[in-house]
């Protein structure tokens, strides 16, 4: 008797999303994996956990032998529940403090540091490892998730995209300058395309979809017409 026990037509697919940052990446992640029922795994928050980490003991995030000799001593964790992630240091919920600008510097600045890319390979390939995820980063297409079933790579004017990373920064209750928050990534795009080790560049086979004139739902829109094509 041949019972069906698994539907061969629901594919899990993992789609990698790209790009720098204020570039509409994260909520265009999140709600794609809302529409098609996947995981949204946001590697920033490891890094920016990470990063957390360092400046919560004391650390010079620049001293790479120091966050390098830390690493060891972390237990890093992203647990999902109905969608949503939360992120623990050792234990400790630290989901809400990983977006204050002190946090999203210095991971830029430990993003850049050999020794924590390596130990954060293993931990966002275990979270993608059974597909249906959408995957996003600056890497995951070259790097993390080489094989991903769809790529893409978003863009936008960095004028744009000051300002819509400024007003995510005002939503969440935090104060600063246009200008403070244009200045921060700028130097963080330089820090993170320059990097010797995997710069943020887009893969051979990424599609480029440039989010300057678009809304969210039209960015969304576009993503879930190329995945659906591949469902
Ligand atoms: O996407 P984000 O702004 O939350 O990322 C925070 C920092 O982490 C950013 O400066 C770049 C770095 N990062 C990275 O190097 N590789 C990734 N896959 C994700 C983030």
């Amino acid at each position: 008797m041949g019972t069906v026990t698994e539907d061969k037509r629901v594919k899990r697919l993992i789609v990698a999303i790209d790009g720098p940052a204020g570039v509409g990446k994260s909520t265009a992640a999140r709600l794609l994996a809302s529409r098609l029922g996947y995981l949204y795994l946001d590697t920033g928050a490891l890094y920016r956990a990470t990063a957390w980490a360092v400046l919560e003991s004391g650390l010079d995030p620049a001293d790479t032998e120091a966050v390098a000799d830390l690493l060891p001593t972390l237990s890093l964790q992203m647990l999902f529940h109905e969608g949503a992630a939360v992120v623990l240091v050792n234990g400790r919920d630290v989901s809400s403090e990983l977006r204050i600008p002190r946090v999203s510097s210095a991971a830029s600045v430990v993003s850049a540091i050999p020794e924590v890319r390596t130990w954060l390979l293993p931990i966002q390939r275990q979270i993608g490892q059974g597909g249906a995820v959408v995957a996003e980063g600056r890497d995951m297409g070259t790097k993390v998730f080489p094989s991903a079933d769809v790529k893409f790579f978003l863009e936008a004017d960095p004028t744009v995209r000051a300002q819509r990373r400024h007003r995510e920064l005002v939503a969440a209750g935090h104060s600063g300058a246009l200008e403070e928050t244009s200045a921060d990534l700028t130097s963080r795009d330089t820090r993170d395309r320059s990097r010797s080790i995997a710069p943020l560049v887009p893969a051979e086979d990424a599609q480029f979809i440039d989010t300057t004139n678009l809304s969210a739902a039209d960015v969304v829109d576009q993503l879930m017409a190329v995945v659906t094509a591949k469902l």
